[in-house]
């Protein structure tokens, strides 16, 4: 199965893609986390992305679909496959679908997660994620055991760049620009869209985000 996780920043569509992926072995296309692992590795696309996400806007179209074709091109053909991140612009979903339709293969569900701004700003400010491993938590709702480090490698937590408020209100702007319009889009299209309450519990959402896509629910 091919799905979209489609939603502003911080709905949570990492937290439930992480749970999904964990259940049913899928793969997950996260192009935020693609482009901070190219900073993290100091390449050339990471130094060119550096300042679009600093800045909170769309890193250029062809860097992430560059990476997004590199990604996708040897995973097994039966691999479900959770796209976080990606499209963000039509330019984005049309390019995805040629990808797509090169390897013989194609979207079949999105899910579009929203919650209220306040929500979204509040779960961004208790944000922690790691240096190292990427993994994320939340002073709120989700603190890691010791506060400082990550439960599952032990490296440091820190608070993204990008994740200021100012930043983070712009991050929204851009989403209503350029992201929101592709549930239109899909929603015209034949691939079945689910629009989901993101702003409950963990638990109640991925609940949601099963029953909506007919995989059922798994032991957690
Ligand atoms: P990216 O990393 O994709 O950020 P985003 O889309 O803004 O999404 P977030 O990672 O902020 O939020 P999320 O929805 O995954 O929420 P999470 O699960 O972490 O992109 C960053 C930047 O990279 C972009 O601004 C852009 O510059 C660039 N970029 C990326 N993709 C691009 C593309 N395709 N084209 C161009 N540029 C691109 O949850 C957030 C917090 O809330 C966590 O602390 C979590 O623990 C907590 N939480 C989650 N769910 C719940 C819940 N149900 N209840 C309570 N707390 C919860």
């Amino acid at each position: 199965m091919y799905v979209i996780l489609l939603g502003p920043p911080g709905v949570g569509k990492g937290t439930q893609g992480v749970l999904l992926a964990e259940a049913f072995g899928w793969e997950r296309v996260v192009t935020g986390d693609l482009l901070r692992q190219a900073r993290a590795d100091e390449t050339e696309i990471g130094r060119e992305a550096q300042r679009y996400m600093d800045a909170g806007e769309l890193v250029p179209d062809q860097v992430v679909v560059e990476l997004v074709a590199e990604k996708l091109k040897p995973l097994p053909a039966d691999c479900g496959v959770l796209f976080d991140g990606y499209p963000r612009n039509a330019a984005q979903a049309s390019a995805l679908a040629e990808i797509l339709e090169e390897l013989g293969r194609a979207i079949d569900q999105v899910v579009v997660l929203t919650a209220d701004d306040q929500i979204l700003v509040e779960r961004i400010a208790g944000r922690r994620s790691c240096v190292s491993c990427g993994a994320v938590f939340n002073v709120f709702v989700d603190p890691s055991e010791s506060g400082e480090l990550c439960d599952r490698c032990n490296s440091p937590l820190h608070h993204r760049p990008d994740d200021q408020e100012d930043t983070v209100r712009h991050r929204l702007d851009v989403y209503r620009e350029q992201t929101q319009p592709l549930i239109a889009f899909y929603e015209q299209s034949s691939v079945e869209v689910h629009s989901l309450d993101g702003s409950l519990g963990v638990d109640q959402v991925q609940d949601a985000v099963r029953n909506a896509l007919g995989v059922g629910s798994a032991a957690r």
